[in-house]
């Protein structure tokens, strides 16, 4: 049987590789085939498939072989109508998924067509909890038949080409790649679209400052992997959220009741993202305006912002981070309501002023309990 590990490999990283090796190895796969995705109608920021497969032939160093069944396909190449081709070319195959693709499974192009032309193997990630995973495979195959089965033995590290775009981005030094892969990525300028953005927030924040912005990137994107909003929304209002926060000048347009106050900067912050960043995307100029008192009627984008700023894994490590961090990863709603209660809570005890903003946020969000 030939196991079929899809995925864009946008970049690929070290831990592609090693699942192919340890998948093959525990359910005595003949080989694994990885096969790279088609450039999607949707995905304006996605490599070029050509130099996908140049960084894939790269990270690989020959040890699996490449299927570029996808680039030739016309039209999207939707798993249900790839799939069959490859059985026809491979004889007898499985299908290799992620288990945050498993937990998606239901939203995917016609999944009870999927099961019925091969069998899924699904890979946990580090964090993911084994049973929601079982649940959500046993439910599918009640549903539609088929056979899911969840690797025992191999575990993703907690490694993401999403995450290894943001720290390109970023600047932020490469570890999950290969010395081969990062001299592609280099020598082709790939995932510097923000650039612009980032020296100049670079330049408007000090040190610690800073490395806390690129834990809340982080951290966003890690969050959103369960969210799925847009990566240039998510990139954006987290990267520019604190950006007024260690520069004294006041923007035209921010509310006169907060200067002088905590919460200045935010308002600041949106201000300035629109005037000296150019930004206009009126979702993420909120999500910067909004991240300190949170509102009622809170946006996905708003959450994620407010949450990632509390839990990012760079520089907060106050007593409690773990569980709200693991909250947040888990579930965004949950995650942000724990996270609000445990600032709201704190601004009670030390006496300190609430924004009505604030309060409206908590009256919608915790008032119930
Ligand atoms: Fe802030
Ligand atoms: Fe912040």
């Amino acid at each position: 049987m030939i196991g079929i590990f899809g995925g864009a490999f946008d970049p690929p990283h070290k831990e592609h590789v090693r699942i192919a090796s340890e998948i093959k190895k525990e359910f005595s796969l003949d080989e694994v085939v990885f096969l790279p995705s088609g450039n999607s109608p949707h995905k304006t920021l996605q490599t070029p498939f050509s130099l996908r497969l140049k960084m894939l032939q790269a990270a690989l160093g020959g040890a699996f072989p490449i299927d570029q069944t996808e680039n030739e396909f016309p039209g999207r190449a939707y798993s249900y109508k790839v799939l069959p081709l490859l059985r026809e070319k491979y004889g007898e195959i499985a299908f290799i998924i992620g288990g945050d693709s498993l937990l998606a499974f239901d939203k995917w192009r016609c999944p009870e067509e999927i099961v019925k032309i091969c069998p899924i193997l699904v890979i946990p990630r580090g964090e993911d909890d084994l049973k929601e995973l079982s649940a959500a495979a046993e439910g599918y195959m009640r549903r539609w038949g088929g056979k899911i089965l969840i690797s025992q033995t191999v575990r993703g590290e907690d490694v993401s080409s999403t995450a290894i775009r943001a720290k390109c981005a970023l600047g932020m030094p490469l570890d999950d790649v290969t010395e081969e892969v990062l001299k592609i990525i280099s020598a082709n300028g790939l995932y510097r679209s923000y650039e612009r953005y980032v020296q100049k927030v670079k330049s408007m924040l000090r040190e610690k400052r800073w490395r806390h912005t690129c834990g809340v990137v982080l951290a966003g994107l890690k969050i959103n992997e369960r969210v799925g909003l847009p990566f240039e929304k998510v990139f954006l209002g987290c990267l520019l959220h604190d950006c007024m926060k260690q520069v004294d000048r006041v923007n035209p347009g921010v509310p006169e009741d907060v200067v002088g106050t905590k919460v200045l900067h935010a308002f600041n912050g949106a201000e300035e993202a629109k005037l000296g960043f150019g930004i206009t995307d009126p979702e993420i100029l909120d999500a910067i305006r909004y991240h300190t008192t949170g509102r009622a009627g809170m946006t996905a984008l708003d959450k994620l912002v407010y949450t990632a700023d509390m839990v990012e894994e760079l520089t907060r490590d106050f007593e409690g981070v773990e569980e709200l961090r693991a909250a947040a990863y888990r579930d965004l709603d949950d995650g942000f309501v724990r996270c609000f209660k445990v600032c709201y809570d704190s601004l009670i005890q030390r006496g300190i002023p609430i924004y009505y903003l604030t309060l409206d946020c908590f009256e919608q969000y915790c008032k119930k309990e």
